[in-house]
């Protein structure tokens, strides 16, 4: 048998084996995994690690927001970012405006616009308005149409639910089948939080850390764990930011709640120290909830090394520093609590998760590529399609230099935002080759695939 592609001769790496071995592919799958392959085309990748692209399971990406404005990084961008970084699917977010269309009419435009990713992509269908319709008609219907999932805001003025919308959701998710992700902050608490800090003209970037201690997280976790236990409904708690949270999550376990927990790159590499920068400077790290302490950092492994936390996105929403949608619409000298929140992460997310992770003994190659690629893939229905290196998987692959160093700067990322939070950050391992659908994506930084290349992707059924 003669494949399209095969790649030779490197390590391959899976959540569950690492051994030498060939690809084989065929069209836009993986037909063979095996020695000595042979292929009308012969990729080497002696030296190199071959692994499933990454499952990136929670990015913002040209989504409307509620003030009219549309995410600076388009599919185009943003997809060609992911496949800079090893990352070959992208799970975003369909917005829930309150515009006067159906939450299903909102679902499938959102869609349509995807069709211009490079890589596959996946849905998650945010709610807001909690009405009639969008409980009894749209949620059944977006799951019917493939949405991966549902997500829900706890805090910020314009996205969060009260408990009792919350409930609704819960049980809407429940009664249709989908699993219900969680922006989890105490909104009241914040905004008391913020007015005090501006009543005591405490306006830099840095009060948006002090304003949004890990208490208020944990509550919310909290209250959203024992809400999904009453109504027996699967969450995701996203983004968690520190142990203090994770402790909570891993009691409700433990009591049955049926719970799982997602954690991003920068609560690892940054801290609210990176806030505390002269002039405005702190707002390129501002995001929601706000990074912590290095003691968090190393607390949140001993919970992924247990399996609390077992899925690494980026949590990619970047607004650049300058522009009329930048950090600093309203001026250098905006209070923090008008600066948008959210930062670009699509293309830093594996390596720094390889660096801090892999290199520095936190984790093994197999546990990071379960964080990065199979574990999202699992709990969005996408695996085994996505997320592993095996016959009739997609050809997703990523091929990675455990060796090589890379200095981060921003025009590595193919990112349409204007800056990197880890610009100057010196990293141990990077993507040197990405193919997506059998395809060759990225080559040596290098963008090779087309808008348009990638296609939707809905859970497959009976996972
Ligand atoms: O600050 C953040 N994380 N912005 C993105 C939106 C969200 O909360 O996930
Ligand atoms: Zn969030
Ligand atoms: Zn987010
Ligand atoms: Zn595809």
């Amino acid at each position: 048998m003669t494949y399209d592609i095969v790649i030779r001769n490197g390590t391959i790496v899976t959540a569950d084996a690492t051994f030498r071995g060939d690809v084989g592919i065929n069209g836009a799958q993986i037909a063979a995994v095996g020695q000595h392959l042979e292929g009308r085309e012969t990729i080497d990748a002696q030296g190199l690690l071959v692994m499933p692209g990454g499952v990136d399971g929670h990015c913002h990406i040209e989504q409307d927001e509620a003030d009219g404005s549309v995410h600076e990084d388009s599919f185009s961008t943003a997809s060609a970012s992911a496949l800079a970084g090893g990352t070959t699917t992208v799970v975003c977010f369909s917005a829930h405006l309150p515009n006067g269309r159906s939450l299903v009419d909102q679902f499938e435009t959102y869609v349509e616009k995807g069709r211009r990713s490079r890589i596959d992509y996946a849905i998650h269908q945010i709610i807001t308005n909690v009405d009639e319709q969008t409980i009894a008609e749209g949620i059944p219907e977006v799951v019917r149409r493939g949405v991966a999932g549902l997500k829900v805001f706890m805090t910020y003025d314009d996205f969060h639910l009260g408990d009792g919308d919350f409930l609704k959701v819960l049980e809407a998710a429940r009664n249709a089948g989908t699993i219900v992700s969680v922006h989890c902050e105490n909104y009241e608490a914040i905004s008391f939080m913020i007015r005090e800090c501006l009543a005591r003209n405490e306006t830099s970037p840095r009060y948006h850390a002090l304003s949004r201690p890990p208490c208020l997280e944990r509550e919310a976790t909290y209250r959203a764990m024992v809400l999904a236990g009453l109504i027996e409904q699967k969450i995701q708690i996203f983004h968690v930011s520190c142990p203090e949270v994770v402790e909570e999550i891993d009691r409700a376990r433990k009591r049955g709640v049926p719970v799982v927990a997602e954690t991003c790159p920068q609560y690892f590499v940054l801290t609210g120290a990176d806030m505390d920068r002269p002039g405005f400077e702190g707002a390129r790290y501002m995001c929601s909830p706000p990074p912590r302490t290095k003691a968090d950092s190393a607390g949140l492994w001993s919970y992924v090394r247990r399996g609390v936390i077992d899925v690494i996105s980026s949590d990619h929403c970047g607004y650049s520093y300058d522009g009329p949608l930048g950090k600093s619409r309203f001026g250098r000298d905006a209070p923090f609590s008008l600066v948008p929140n959210g930062i670009p992460g699509l293309a830093t997310r594996l390596p720094l998760i390889f660096d801090e992770g892999v290199n520095r003994g936190n984790i093994t190659l197999n546990q990071f590529v379960a964080l990065v690629s199979t574990n999202p893939a699992r709990r969005y229905g996408l695996h085994p399609r996505k997320g592993t290196i095996a016959p009739g998987a997609d050809a997703d692959i990523v091929l990675w230099d455990p060796e090589k160093t890379v200095t981060i700067t921003n025009s590595l990322l193919h990112h349409a935002i204007d800056y990197t939070p880890y610009e100057g950050r010196q990293v141990k391992g990077w993507p040197v080759m990405t193919l997506s659908g059998g395809r060759i994506g990225m080559r040596d930084n290098a963008i090779l695939a087309a808008e348009g290349d990638g296609s939707f992707v809905a859970p497959l059924k009976g996972n």
